[in-house]
């Protein structure tokens, strides 16, 4: 299939009519929102779902969101709001926050993946509301990655995955997030964040009082996410990620690094801004290095840690070492994307010491000290 591609600086609205009539044909188009990519398609029309499986090679049973231009359209889509549904609802929408509801018999299975709840959110990147509002329907749409790698956050990136896959990409920049939405299970006693994201657990406690924490996201294989996505190996790099975390972690991780060095190692570093000047200073230039900066806080960790790790893809290493940040605000979802992709290979670095906080097989030279 011939992928079709939109500027969305040139004739915007020519773009956008093309695209909503090749959704409403049942077809798969890219489109930004504020968070990552999505690949949305009628999510009313389960054939038309059914592409955006395809496209994607993701598990049938793995559900997707549906996006909505109003508020009001989240009415259609259920049975009944909760209270803190409804709360959550009025404060964070448009933006960064999906709300898991009650499911109406309009809806597919194979948007739900059978499942008796939905997923609902509406963005607030005005060609994502544009895009919807053009389509007329409730928009399908899961990140525009092929399943297992990381989101995209801008159309290049999209392309790279998906190019002779899908009907067309509306190209609208980079997304100013960079982190995919805050997934809340609404339908429990106490609202429970099946997956960290824009909208923070501070936020959400600010609104409604307690929140709860899926437990089966802290990496324990006995347990199972209640957001079936959450369970499969995502966001992850090509080449093996061993992830510094605690005060001592940029340290640690530039002794780390020179030891590798000497070694002769090909790796990559993720590190912040101040760290990865100073391990230029250590290291010197060498070419079989890449250190790659997210820039200073977390919001440009959030921002850029996506495209980083694909640029680490097209480096090549035989590893990636990646320094941890704390899990307030923003830090909760980078963090849970990073342990992801880091298969839970995590290095404790405090008072001196290194240990294993959990995976196995880590190389000698990452803990020696
Ligand atoms: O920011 C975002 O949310 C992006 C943009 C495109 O809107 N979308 C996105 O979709 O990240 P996706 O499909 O990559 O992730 C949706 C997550 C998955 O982990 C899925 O299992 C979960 O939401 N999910 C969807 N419906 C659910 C439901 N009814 N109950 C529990 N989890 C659900
Ligand atoms: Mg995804």
């Amino acid at each position: 299939m011939e992928t079709k591609y939109w500027d969305l600086k040139k004739n915007p609205r020519q773009a956008m009519e093309e695209a909503a009539a090749l959704v409403r044909a049942g077809e798969v188009v890219a489109f930004p929102t504020e968070t990552v990519y999505g690949l949305g398609a009628d999510g009313l029309n389960g054939a038309a779902v059914a592409r955006i499986f395809a496209a994607k090679g993701r598990p049938v049973d793995n559900p997707l969101i549906l996006h909505v231009a109003r508020k009001e359209q989240v009415e259609t889509l259920t049975t009944g709001l909760s209270a803190s549904a409804r709360a959550l609802i009025e404060t964070f929408w448009p933006g960064p926050l999906t709300v898991v509801v009650p499911k109406a018999p309009c809806v597919p299975d194979e948007t739900s993946a059978g499942l008796d709840t939905v997923a609902v959110r509406m963005p607030s990147h005005p060609v994502a509301n544009a895009f919807i509002a053009a389509c007329g329907c409730p928009i399908a749409a899961p990140s525009a990655n092929l399943s297992g790698k990381p989101s995209p956050t801008n159309a290049a990136d999209v392309a790279e995955d998906m190019d002779g896959k899908i009907a067309g990409i509306l190209d609208g920049g980079s997304c100013g997030i960079g982190v995919e939405s805050t997934v809340v299970d609404t339908t429990s006693p106490i609202p429970t964040i099946l997956r960290p994201g824009g909208i923070t657990r501070e936020m959400l406690e600010n609104l409604l009082g307690a929140v709860d924490i899926d437990p089966a996201l802290a990496g324990n294989p006995a347990l199972r996410p209640k957001a079936p996505g959450m369970k499969y190996r995502h966001y992850a790099p090509a080449a093996p990620l061993y992830l510094y975390e605690g005060d001592e972690a940029p340290l640690c991780l530039a002794r780390a690094a020179e030891r590798a060095a000497a070694k002769g190692v090909r790796a990559g570093i993720l590190c912040d801004a101040v760290t990865a000047r100073s391990l230029r200073e250590r290291l010197g230039r060498n070419p079989s290095f890449l250190i790659l900066s997210w820039g200073r806080g977390k919001a440009d960790l959030a921002e850029n840690l996506y495209t980083l790790l694909r640029d680490f893809d097209r480096f090549h290493p035989q590893l990636i070492l990646g320094m941890g940040v704390d899990e307030g605000g923003m830090g909760l979802a980078v963090m849970n994307r990073l342990r992801k992709a880091a298969g839970f290979h995590i290095l404790q670095a405090r008072d001196g010491v290194v240990t294993v906080q959990g995976g196995t097989g880590f190389p000698d030279y990452l803990l020696a000290e």
